[in-house]
């Protein structure tokens, strides 16, 4: 089978003076992470590495990029998961770590636990030689500006997802030769949240799931609404039922919307390589890559397909 690998960079009201640095970097990371399972990695290396190239960049809400909290500090979520064998490594509100997926891998690989938080994922970084990187370095002027001026959480709220309910998440999900399938998100949450606020990003079944009898799903919008419908298993479920991938992800959305009035994003593959990118917020970037073809898009319906070079 061939393999398939689908990115997003967050569903939130992305202004038009980060729409093209948020196509771009998408389709950057698609294929950064595509190149990964045409060399022959599997699903797991290649989320990670399409995920490193995101929070790498930062028009991204996740690694360098990430929103700030009420304090003006830098408190980061991740996941990844393998549905091979349904192993999943997470760390939230860790601090001062530049690719916190890779952190959340390692806590899978590394340790008899799933998620390290705080103090704890930070001590845990330090003793596998995690290299220690400053506050200001993750924090963009984009950032730094918007944080200045929006000082109350439910007003940044409402404005980035659209009256709906901020500069939101990362994620990838693939499927790799093998079939086996593996999901990986993160971020640095929602701007002015609490200290110490964990999203769903981090939390297995909400920002993310992998499991190669259904699917890998990766989700983006506003965390507690995802955290409360519990999503990425929401949508596997109704695949698990017998859906598409793109009918359950809208049904799932759908139903964020009219129970919790949520808004937010998801991308799915099946293990046959089937995908969707569907999100209910204005806009999210996405790309997808498969068998040399990368499709992309922003604004709902919109669909581009570029033919990658040999
Ligand atoms: N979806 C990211 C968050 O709410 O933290």
């Amino acid at each position: 089978m061939s393999a398939v690998l689908v990115v997003h960079g967050g569903a939130w009201a992305i202004p038009d003076k980060l729409a093209k640095a948020s196509v771009d970097g998408v389709k950057a990371a698609a294929h950064e992470g595509f190149l990964v399972l045409k060399r022959g990695g599997n699903a797991l290396d290649a989320v990670e590495a399409a995920v490193r190239a995101m929070e790498d960049n930062n028009v991204f809400n996740a690694g360098h990029g990430a929103t700030l909290n009420t304090d003006g500090e830098v408190e980061l979520d991740a996941i990844i998961m393998d549905g091979r064998t349904l192993d999943c490594g997470a760390v939230s509100s860790a601090k001062n770590v530049a690719n916190p997926v890779s952190l959340a891998r390692a806590v899978m690989e590394k340790t008899s636990h799933i998620m390290l938080t705080d103090r704890g994922a930070n001590l845990f970084a330090e003793s596998i030689g995690v290299v220690r990187v400053p506050t200001e370095t993750l924090v963009s002027e984009y950032e730094r500006t918007e944080w200045e001026k929006h000082k109350n959480y439910v007003t940044g709220v409402n404005e980035d997802f659209n009256c709906q309910w901020a500069h939101d998440t990362v994620g990838a999900v693939a499927v790799d030769c093998d079939g086996n399938v593996a999901c990986a998100t993160s971020t640095g949450g929602i701007r002015n949240k609490m200290v110490g606020r964990v999203g769903d990003s981090p939390v297995i079944g909400s920002g993310g799931y992998a499991d190669n009898f259904s699917g890998a799903v990766s989700c983006t919008g506003h965390g507690e609404s995802i955290l409360k419908v519990t999503l990425a298993r929401l949508i596997l479920s109704h695949i698990e039922q017998g859906k598409s991938v793109s009918e359950a992800s809208q049904v799932s959305l759908q139903h964020m919307g009219d129970r919790v009035r949520g808004a937010g994003g998801a991308i799915v593959v099946s293990p046959s390589g089937q995908w969707a990118a569907t999100f209910t917020t204005e806009r999210m970037a996405w790309a997808a890559v498969e068998q040399d073809v990368l499709w992309f898009g922003l604004d709902p319906n919109e669909r581009v397909k570029e033919q990658l070079s040999q």
